[in-house]
C-alpha cells in the first residue's frame, strides 16, 4: 500500500470532520471557540483518529461511521495536551510547532478550552450512529473510562507524582499504560465498535492497541532526548529537566530503543488473525517506530 497517501487522505478526512463538528470561531463566546480551534488545528499527527478509522476499515466498516468517534478521541487528546502544557503541569511554551494555548490565550482560557474539548468529545460520541452490538451507552462508557481517573488522568497523576523520583519499571509501565496507551487503545476499540466487531475481533485489536500505545510513549520519551525542538514541534529535553520518569532515564537509550522494537513487534503479532485486512494498522505500527516527531 501507498502509506503516505493513505495517511494524508485519512488526516484530511479527520480535519474536515473536525471543522464540521466544532463550533465556528465566530460562535459566541468567540475566545473559547477560537482557542479550541487554535489547538485542534495547530498541526498534530492525528494518530488517534487515523487508527480509529483504520481499525474500522480492518473489520470492513465504513470510515464515515467511525469519523465522529475519531474526532472525539482527537478532542480528548488535544484537551490533554493543553492541560499537560500548563505551568502547573509540564510548563511548556511550544506545542505542535506553535505557542501553547496558555501562552496565546492566558491560563484561564487555556484551561477552559481543555474543558470544552473534553466535553464536546462526548457530544460527538452521543451523536454518532451506534452499531448493533454497541449502543450509544457502550461508546460513551468506553471513552469515559479511557479518559478518566482510572486511565488517562491516572497516568498524568502518577507522571506528576513521579517527578524527581527513581521509579521502578512497573511504576513506569503504569504511567505509560495509563497516560498514553489507554486512549490509543480506546481509539482502536471505538473504531472496531463502529464496525460492529465481534468480541474476539475486539479482543485482538485491544491487544494490538495496548502494545502499540506503550511503544508510542517509549518512542515519545526517546525522541525527547534525541531530537531538537524544531524537529519535534514541542520543546525537547524537557523530561530530563523536569526529572521525569522515562524509559531512557530508567533503562538508558539503547535498551529503551530495544523495548520500543519489542513492543512494536508484539503489536504486529496481535494483527496476525486479521491477515491482509490489517495492512493499514501494520503500516501505522512501522511508521510510528521510525517517526522523528
Ligand atoms: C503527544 O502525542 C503526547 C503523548 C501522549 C506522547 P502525539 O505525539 O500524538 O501529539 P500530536 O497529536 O502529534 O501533537
Ligand atoms: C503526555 O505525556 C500524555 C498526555 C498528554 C496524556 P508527555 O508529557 O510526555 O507528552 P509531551 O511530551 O508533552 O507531548
Ligand atoms: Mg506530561
Ligand atoms: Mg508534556
Ligand atoms: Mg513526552
Amino acid at each position: 500500500m501507498d502509506f503516505s497517501r493513505y495517511w494524508a487522505g485519512r488526516q484530511k478526512q479527520v480535519d474536515a470532520a473536525l471543522d464540521r463538528l466544532l463550533p465556528s470561531a465566530k460562535t459566541r463566546p468567540k475566545t473559547i471557540h477560537e482557542a479550541m480551534r487554535y489547538s485542534i488545528f495547530a498541526g498534530g499527527k492525528r494518530l488517534r483518529p487515523v487508527i480509529c478509522l483504520a481499525a474500522a476499515e480492518t473489520l470492513g466498516g465504513r470510515t464515515e461511521a467511525a469519523l465522529p468517534l475519531a474526532c472525539a478521541v482527537e478532542c480528548i487528546h488535544t484537551y490533554s495536551l493543553i492541560h499537560d502544557d500548563l505551568p502547573a503541569m509540564d510548563n511548556d511554551d511550544f506545542r505542535r510547532g506553535k505557542a501553547t494555548s496558555h501562552k496565546v490565550y492566558g491560563e484561564g482560557i487555556a484551561i477552559l478550552a481543555g474543558d470544552a474539548l473534553l466535553t464536546i468529545a462526548f457530544e460527538m460520541v452521543a451523536n454518532a450512529r451506534p452499531a448493533p452490538r454497541y449502543g450509544t451507552a457502550a461508546l460513551v462508557l468506553e471513552l469515559a473510562h479511557a479518559s478518566g481517573s482510572q486511565a488517562l488522568v491516572a497516568g498524568q497523576v502518577a507522571d506528576l507524582e513521579g517527578e524527581g523520583k527513581k521509579l521502578k519499571l512497573p511504576d513506569l509501565q503504569y504511567i505509560h499504560h495509563n497516560k498514553t496507551a489507554a486512549l490509543i487503545t480506546s481509539s482502536i476499540r471505538l473504531g472496531a465498535m463502529s464496525a460492529n466487531a465481534t468480541p474476539r475481533e475486539l479482543a485482538g485489536l485491544t491487544e494490538f492497541g495496548l502494545s502499540l500505545g506503550l511503544a508510542f510513549q517509549v518512542i515519545d520519551d526517546i525522541l525527547d532526548v534525541t531530537q531538537t525542538t524544531e524537529q519535534l514541534g514541542k520543546s525537547a529535553g524537557k523530561d530530563v529537566a523536569a526529572q521525569k520518569a522515562t524509559y531512557p532515564a530508567l533503562l538508558g537509550l539503547e535498551k529503551a530503543k530495544k523495548e520500543a522494537d519489542r513492543l512494536t513487534a508484539r503489536a504486529r503479532a496481535a494483527l496476525k488473525p486479521f491477515g491482509k485486512n490489517a495492512q493499514a494498522l501494520s503500516a501505522i505500527a512501522d511508521y510510528l517506530l521510525a517517526r522523528e516527531n
